[in-house]
């Protein structure tokens, strides 16, 4: 075995040394069967057909299922600090959980609806 250069031995540590920094920023650890428990209080509104919902008028819904699990929870977040001003939302965001919200950003992640 040869020795390696000393400039790819110097990026292979690099790597390695950043790859778990970058793991742990990756998504918010959430547990999607956890959330099971969790989304009765989200499907009356996001889990309608079409995305619509009749109270107190006639208005769309954004659909969860898909939407990246970072992006879910930051929105969720916003809504709980106020910088999103939905009132339903905030209402709702605000009874959430840190742990809550992890679990339901990876639930709608990885549904499909
Ligand atoms: C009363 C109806 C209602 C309920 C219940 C509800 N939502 Fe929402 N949600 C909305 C509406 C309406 C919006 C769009 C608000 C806006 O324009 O900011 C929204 C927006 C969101 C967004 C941002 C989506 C995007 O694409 O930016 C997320 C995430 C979200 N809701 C998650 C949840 C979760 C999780 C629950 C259950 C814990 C829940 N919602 C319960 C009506 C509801």
């Amino acid at each position: 075995m040869g020795k390696m250069p000393i400039r790819k031995v110097l990026i292979a540590a690099a790597i390695a040394m950043a790859a778990p920094a970058f793991a742990q920023q990756a998504a918010p650890v959430g547990d999607a069967k956890e959330a099971r428990k969790k989304i009765a209080m989200c499907e009356g509104c996001h889990g309608i057909a079409g995305y619509r919902t009749a109270y107190p008028d006639v208005y769309h819904v954004p659909k969860l299922g898909g939407q990246s699990a970072v992006y879910l929870a930051s929105a969720l977040n916003a809504y709980k600090a106020g910088q999103r001003q939905h009132p339903s939302m905030r209402g709702i965001a605000a009874s959430l959980s840190d742990k809550d919200i992890a679990d339901l950003a990876a639930y709608y992640a990885g549904a499909h609806k």
